[in-house]
């Protein structure tokens, strides 16, 4: 990409009524930055592009269709000056994978070679793809780096490792053409502070903290605790919780960057603070007022005991911290949740 006033940058956003791609769009427009949604609402709402004007002032450029809709990709090119792409279409349910693997190739993997072809064909060669911790193998030494082992127990999991190779490859057989960032999210949790957009799961949540606020508003009985006998300082599972709008804020930094770095960067963007289920849940019965009733039950097959981000390399390289703590995500999820801002 040329160095352009940001101003003049249109960026495709796929799945971006999702809720991490809704989010960095709100990034995208308080940065400056023009962009276009794609998005076919198979685990969205349309309501979110309304409320996205809402919270920017101005109503979200967009288009419904499929990732994988070659003719769609090659006249959205052309009729769109795309600067740059940021690639969060895809399906994340992990459970789901192994009982529907092939689906999870044919939209994660299939869909994603798609748009890089038709990128190539149109000569757009930068991209943001939406990539995940879950490609890091198994480790006792924490906080994960970059340059860690990779592996995947799950076709979910495997299916982002083979799009970061894909990647890795169209780099390496075109040294220079490309600027692709590859950002390793941890686990994004919260919500806008307007509780406009947020995370909006379609069934039974399978995360934790949509789970937990389902709690808080009466909508579920109680939290299961999937194990309290993990070698972790309560017993619980410790993860590195960030909120979704200092993981959107990390997309406009890598954008910023690539345009100034061809290559391949590949960086975490977690917060680097570890934090259990009971934190989580201390910390939502702080937020919401409310208690959080739980029970301690087995371990969920294929968890993990911990796992964080070592978060150096994003800002070294981007300028990039994550600024929001667990209290501010539980307080901002809340007020998604609790729904106050939306019936306003
Ligand atoms: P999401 O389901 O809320 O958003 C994904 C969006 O993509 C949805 O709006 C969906 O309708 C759309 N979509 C799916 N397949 C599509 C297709 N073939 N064509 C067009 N649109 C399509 O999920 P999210 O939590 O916002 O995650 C966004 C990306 O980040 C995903 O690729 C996910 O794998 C990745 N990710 C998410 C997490 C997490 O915990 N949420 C963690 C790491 C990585
Ligand atoms: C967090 C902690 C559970 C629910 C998943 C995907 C990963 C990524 C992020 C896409 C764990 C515990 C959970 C519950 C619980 N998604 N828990 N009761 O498993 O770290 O990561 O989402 O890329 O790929 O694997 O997130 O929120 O499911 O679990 O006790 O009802 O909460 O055991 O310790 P996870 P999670």
């Amino acid at each position: 990409m040329h160095p352009k006033q940001e101003r003049q940058l249109v960026i495709l956003v796929t799945g971006g009524a999702g809720f991490i791609g809704s989010h960095t769009c709100v990034a995208l427009a308080e940065a400056g930055m023009q962009y276009l949604i794609l998005d076919n609402f198979c685990n969205s709402r349309r309501s979110v592009l309304d409320r996205l004007a809402r919270i920017t002032g101005a109503a979200p450029a967009f288009i419904e269709g499929d990732v994988r809709d070659v003719a769609l990709l090659q006249r959205l090119f052309s009729e769109h000056p795309i600067s740059a792409v940021i690639h969060f279409a895809g399906l994340k349910a992990v459970g789901e994978s192994v009982r529907e693997p092939l689906r999870y190739y044919d939209n994660n993997v299939a869909g994603s070679l798609t748009l890089l072809q038709a990128m190539q064909a149109a000569e757009v060669r930068t991209l943001v793809f939406s990539s995940s911790a879950t490609v890091y193998a198994e480790s006792a030494v924490q906080p994960l780096r970059e340059d860690f082992p990779l592996s995947a127990t799950n076709p979910y999991g495997w299916s982002k490792f083979m799009v970061e190779r894909m990647l890795a490859d169209l780099d390496q057989a075109e040294p220079g053409q490309w600027r692709i960032a590859r950002l390793r999210y941890f686990n994004p949790v919260g919500a806008h502070e307007s509780g406009l957009i947020g995370e909006d799961p379609q069934d039974v949540p399978n995360n934790l903290s949509p789970y937990i606020a389902q709690v808080a508003t009466g909508q579920r009985e109680a939290l299961s605790v999937y194990g309290n006998d993990y070698p972790t300082p309560d017993g619980t599972g410790v993860r590195d919780y960030i909120h979704v709008m200092d993981l959107a804020e990390g997309h406009v930094a890598a954008l910023r960057y690539l345009q100034t770095h061809p290559g391949l960067l590949t960086v975490n963007l977690g917060t680097g603070r570890p934090a259990s289920v009971l934190d989580m849940v201390r910390s939502f019965e702080r937020a919401s007022g409310r208690p959080i009733p739980y029970r301690i039950v087995a371990r969920r097959p294929g968890d993990l005991a911990q796992y964080w981000a070592d978060a150096s390399l994003a800002e070294q390289l981007l300028g990039w911290r994550a600024q929001r703590d667990l209290d501010r995500m539980c307080a901002d999820l809340w007020r998604w949740q609790s729904g106050a801002a939306q019936s306003a």
